[in-house]
């Protein structure tokens, strides 16, 4: 399944990120977490060493690599120029696994081993100043767009995307690619206003989203955030001096996280594993093929010089194979 976790900066999308990964580690399921936050820190909460986080490939410089692979031999998408990040796949692209080896990861995935087992990271690389603007910023998000839209995941494997909540994440179709949003919020206005404005663009493509109040301490932190956000209020982290002890570069083991907030990252996984059991393929397939032929009207086909519209495969669907004959 596919999650993300969005929120204002500060809230500690990144740290309940890196513990919600370490948590499904320690379950033994296979993860592949990505890094398309602003502040590229995911792989320094996992505990990755300065050196090698500071060495992960950006998969926005590999886009064409990741573009190619992911085209195969889909006759629909006659070059990788023409593939933008919304192209979506058809017969004949390459899809990707959570459990596999693909040139893909090869390029762009790094191994962090954390206490409970390994995952795979991968990032889509330090914004800089002018990639705030508009292009550069999402050809580096539209590189886990791409992904995400070609990626096959079974219930059991877990993909995580820590991200910025911001109107960028709305410009294309990021937003709709996970089977539960968290929004972390701490008990601010501002927190709570970031959640009103992602609820709002939420509302009609069904994105499951939940909150999770984060620094929260005490009872008048928990009504403000029920009181603001109401049944969306899945669970709240208090302060964690495990947080704070990673954050002076001495983990403890993970095993040693406080029991709050360990049960509070079960009830993240069981509501994603809730909301994956209702995952709809065919709805999947067509929200990315909505928001391509959005993109390729208003920039793609100017910008490619072709009628993008061309690249749906009209009769195909993402999923197993198995789903794909049952929905046939
Ligand atoms: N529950 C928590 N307990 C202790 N410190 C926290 C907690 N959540 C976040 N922090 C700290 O707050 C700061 C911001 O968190 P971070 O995850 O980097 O935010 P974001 O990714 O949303 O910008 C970090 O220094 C982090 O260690
Ligand atoms: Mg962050």
């Amino acid at each position: 399944m596919k999650i993300a976790f969005v929120g204002k900066g500060g809230s500690g999308k990144t740290t309940l990120s890196s513990l919600f990964i370490r948590h499904l580690a320690a379950t033994e399921s296979p993860v592949v977490a990505v890094d398309a936050d602003i502040n590229q820190h995911l792989g320094a909460a996992l505990g990755m060493p300065e050196h090698e986080a500071a060495a992960m490939p950006a998969m926005g410089a590999h886009l064409p690599l990741i573009k190619d692979y992911l085209r195969g031999s889909n006759p629909r998408i006659v070059s990788a120029d023409t593939m933008i990040k919304t192209t979506p796949p058809g017969e004949g692209s390459r899809l990707l696994r959570v459990r596999e080896d693909n040139p893909v990861y090869e390029a762009c995935a790094r191994t962090v081993g954390l206490d409970d087992g390994d995952i795979r990271l991968m990032a889509t690389g330090p914004f800089t100043e002018s990639d705030l603007g508009v292009s550069c910023y999402h050809s580096k998000v539209g590189a886990v767009e791409l992904c995400l839209n070609h990626l096959v995941d079974g219930a059991d494997e877990y993909v995580v995307v820590d991200m910025t909540a911001g109107s960028d994440s709305f410009a294309s179709g990021l937003f709709t690619r996970f089977d539960m949003t968290f929004l972390v919020a701490e008990p601010t206005r501002k927190g709570v206003s970031v959640y009103r404005q992602y609820k709002e663009y939420a509302r009609d493509f069904g994105v499951a989203l939940k909150v999770v109040g984060n620094k929260v301490q005490g009872q008048d932190d928990l009504d403000f955030l029920r009181a603001e956000v109401g049944d969306d209020l899945l669970v709240t982290v208090g302060h964690s001096d495990w947080v704070r002890a990673m954050e002076k570069g001495r983990p403890p083991r993970f095993e040693l996280l406080e029991a709050e907030n360990r049960m509070s990252l079960q009830a993240l996984q069981d509501a994603a594993d809730d909301s994956y059991a209702h995952r709809d393929w065919d709805r999947y397939t067509r929200q990315m093929v909505h928001f391509h032929l959005r993109n390729a009207e208003s920039w793609g086909n100017a910008k490619t010089g072709a009628d993008l519209a061309a690249q749906v495969d009209p009769e195909f669907v993402l999923g197993e194979p198995l789903a794909v004959a049952r929905l046939g």
